[in-house]
Parts: structure tokens; sequence; C-alpha cells
């Protein structure tokens, strides 16, 4: 398969009321030049090893940056002693082991798992049989509320299946509540449903490590509990790569390669993007157009910034995204708001505020080019009551791609602004694209506007409360 490029078209933003001019975009460059040489340094820093971070650029997870560079690399020189070849082993052994996962993990440890299950893996990944599933466990997702209803019918699901099941746990710093919560109690089951065998023959409680995969930082709480557990893997987060900027680490690979999801593909796209960022001039490099256009739109009141994903696949994507963008540029009482999208879908819901609204809204399509799948065809029927016989020819995607032209149409027609990015398909290569893009992009906007995009002192506040109340 070819390697592809996604691509950036801001063309439905040039508009002769209420958008922007070529013009404006091309006088920007200069300053997102700057930007994107700020963002190399700080990958530089990360890469050099650098220890001391000057204190203006604190905290700086510049990490992400080089990362799928480095894992692939490794992977090449050490194969299955590296980091990916150890990650493709341990989920190869769980995923062996167990007919379903649970996947613990919340914000950045979870967002981005659940977008590449959404968009690379079967629509009813869960309900279909294991050889469909290419004998890969079926996955939930847990420790991302303290929903209790929804965690006892998880464990009544799980227990009224006659097979084994296993864990993996994820948290950077390992002491989230609402994971290592969860945590608890599915492992207290899991115990439980092993001893339950192990008196049957089976297996014996003190095997439970066997079917749990930890992903956390160096030390800390979750650390601590793995080894205690007599885990034989623990995954690391690695420093300088914070939550939501850790989908191309363990945080993500792992859960991914027990999907049975080419990680390195994932890596090879992301790779691609950094390749692509470092090598081209503002006019053409489509990260620093995303940013230029959401920049220049922001300044001019378009302060939401809707992403408009076009079919069933891509809604945990543009989720990740809301958080990515909300959670790094979200500060000093500043930053868009990110509004994800599905359509057609949610042209029954939205459409009308879109169309006729606040003008305060940039809709960036994220489109798929071609489906995976074969086509299908409206087709001929006696039945014409319908009248569907004179588009007997056209193919779902056909009637897609219609509603992607006829939807920009009107609202250009309206001097309503948009722009697309277009991925050549859906899959491992172009989604490692993506999500390279948007971390780039939101780091370099962040430094174009001077915001630091890392760290999230926000989101202490709700901790620290709830903490104190639970202990009052
Ligand atoms: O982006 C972030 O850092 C956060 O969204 C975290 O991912 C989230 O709070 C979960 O943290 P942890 O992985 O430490 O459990």
């Amino acid at each position: 398969m070819a390697d592809e490029l996604m691509t950036y078209d801001p063309r439905g933003v040039f508009l002769p009321e209420h958008g922007i001019s070529p013009a404006e975009l091309a006088a920007l460059g200069e300053r997102l030049d700057d930007a994107r040489d700020e963002v190399l340094a700080d990958a530089q820093l990360w890469a050099d090893a650098v220890k001391e971070i000057p204190a203006e650029k604190e905290p700086l997870d510049a990490g992400f940056h080089e990362l799928p560079d480095r894992l692939l690399a490794d992977y090449r020189t050490h194969r299955a002693n590296s980091e990916l070849g150890q990650i493709k082993a341990a989920a190869d052994r769980l995923a062996s082991a167990v007919g379903s996962a649970v996947v613990l993990g919340i914000g950045g440890s979870y967002m981005g798992a659940r977008a590449l299950l959404e968009a690379c893996c079967h629509q009813y990944y869960n309900e279909v049989t294991a050889a469909m599933r290419g004998g890969r466990p079926r996955i939930y997702f847990e420790g991302n509320n303290v929903d209790n209803d929804a965690l006892v019918d998880l464990e009544q699901l799980l227990k009224s299946r006659e097979e084994r099941w296993g864990i993996v746990v994820i948290s950077k710093s390992g002491g989230t509540l609402e994971t290592a919560a969860a945590f608890r109690i599915l492992l207290r089951e899991l115990k439980e449903a092993l001893s339950r065998e192990a008196a049957g023959g089976g297996a014996a409680e003190r095997e439970v490590a066997k079917f749990v995969i930890p992903v956390t930082g160096k030390s800390g709480k979750l650390f601590e509990l793995s080894k205690s557990l007599g885990c034989r893997d623990i995954f690391e987060v690695p420093d300088g790569v914070g939550g939501r900027f850790s989908v191309l680490s363990a945080v993500g690979l792992v859960p991914a390669a027990v999907m049975g999801l080419d990680i390195e593909r994932l890596l090879a796209g992301a790779a691609a993007m950094n390749e692509h960022f470092r090598n081209h001039g503002p006019d053409k490099n489509i990260v620093l157009q995303y940013v230029g256009v959401c920049h220049l739109m922001e300044e001019r009141g378009y302060t939401t910034r809707v992403l408009s994903t076009w079919g069933k696949r891509l809604e945990a994507a543009g989720l990740w995204y809301d958080q990515l963008l909300a959670e790094s540029l979200g500060k000093q009482e500043r930053g868009a708001l990110p509004l994800t999208v599905v359509n057609t879908r949610d042209l029954h819901s939205r459409g009308q505020q879109h169309q006729e609204g606040r003008r305060d809204k940039l809709i960036t399509n994220l489109i798929v080019e071609h489906p995976s799948r074969e086509l299908l065809h409206v087709g001929k029927s006696d039945l014409n009551q319908d009248g569907l016989n004179e588009l007997a020819g056209k193919s779902l995607a056909d009637i897609m791609a219609a509603a992607i032209e006829g939807t920009n149409q009107a609202y250009r027609e309206d001097n309503r602004p948009t722009a697309d990015i277009r991925l050549p398909r859906l899959d491992e290569y172009t989604l490692g694209q993506f999500f390279q893009m948007m971390m780039l992009a939101t780091v370099v906007e962040g430094r174009l506007i001077g915001i630091n995009p890392y760290g999230q002192p926000g989101v202490e506040a709700y901790k620290k409360n709830m903490n104190a109340i639970l202990r009052r």
C-alpha cells in the first residue's frame, strides 16, 4: 500500500466576507516558522536527554515529538528486545490467554486507545466471532469514570462468560482515583474468578499477575502495586511525555497491540508526519497551515473549532483531539472551544446552528477518501415508493461525497469558513499521521500565542476538593 500523506486544504476559509485571505495566511508565515523552530528546539532538549529544563519552559513535555522515530529505530536494531518487541510479546501473551480485556485509564490514558479501536477495528468488534477479531480479545474500557452501575454491569458481563479475562491498567501518575478504584475492584473480581477456577483445577489466584499489564510512570503507587502483584511486564510512560501526548507511547501501543493492530505502521505514520513537519516551509507544511488558519480565525472571533468527522469511525479520534486542545490551550482565560461532530448524523441535530447560528465556528472537516470495505449500492427495487430507483447506481460512498460537497457549498454560500483534512483511508498509518499532526499543531499554536501547551494545572482543583471531601 502506498505511503500517502494526509492533506489539509484551507481554501474554504478564503471568503469575501467573514473569512481570511491567502495573503494574511502567508504574512503569518514567519511567526509560524519561529514557533516551529521553538517546538523543534524543545524536542531536541528531550532527544539530548538534557535534564535541566529552563525554568521559563516548565513544564516541558516535548518527549512525544521524537518518540515514534526513537521507538522504530530501537525496534529495527533490537527487535524482540526493544520496547516495541516487548509490547508485542506481552500483548500476544495476554491476547492468547483471555477472551476479554478491560482497559483501565482516563483522559490521555484512555482516549487514544478508544480512538484506535473505533477507527481501525471492526465496527462490531466485541460482537463478532473471535476469528473475525483475528483471535484477539474483546475490549472494554473502564476506570474512566466512577459510575457504580456501569462497573457492576461490566463485572456481571465478565462473570456471565465462561472464559478468562485480563486487565490493561494505564495511569502515568499511578494515583488517579477513577482508574485506581476500578483497578482495585476488578483485581478483586479477577482473583475471585481465578480461585473459582482453581477449585475446579484451573488457574490459581496467585497467577493473577499473568492477566494484568500495567502501563505507568517509573515510580508511583501503580508501579509499586504492580511490582507487589508480580507483574512480569510493567510498561513505562516515559518522562517528558504528558498524558494527552502519550497515545504513541506504551499508553496507546499496549492496548492497540492487544487489539492486534499494526503498531509499527501507526508509528511509521507519525514519523512520516514528523518528517513533513521538519522539512516544509509554512506554505506547504500542513501543520503550520492548520495552525495559521485556526489562529487567524480565532482572532476574528471564531472561537469554536468544530471538527466535523464524516462517517462513524472517527468520533473517538475527535474526542481525543477535544481533550488535546482543551487541556493544552484552555488556559489564562483563553483557548478555543473544541467540538467534535459526526456527520451526516449531526447534520440532523447541530446542522441548523452551524448553517445559521452565531458566526463563531471554524469547521474543519475530517474526511476519509476511500472506504476500507466493499462498496454498497442503493440498487434497483420493485418497491420504488421511496423513489430511490433513480439513485440505483450510486454507492453509499457517492452519497457521502455528495453530502460533504453539498454541506460545504451551503456554508460557502453564506460565507461560513471551512477547511478540509483528508485521510486517504482509515488505518494505522493514517491515524498515526493524524495523531502526530494534531499534537504538533497544538504545541506550535501554544508557542505562537505564548501559552505553555504542557501541564494542566486547572485539573488539580477538582481532584483536591474531591479527595478532601472523601476524607473528611
Ligand atoms: O493529559 C493529561 O495529562 C491527563 O488527561 C491525564 O492523562 C489524565 O488525568 C490521567 O492521568 P494518569 O495517566 O496519571 O492517570
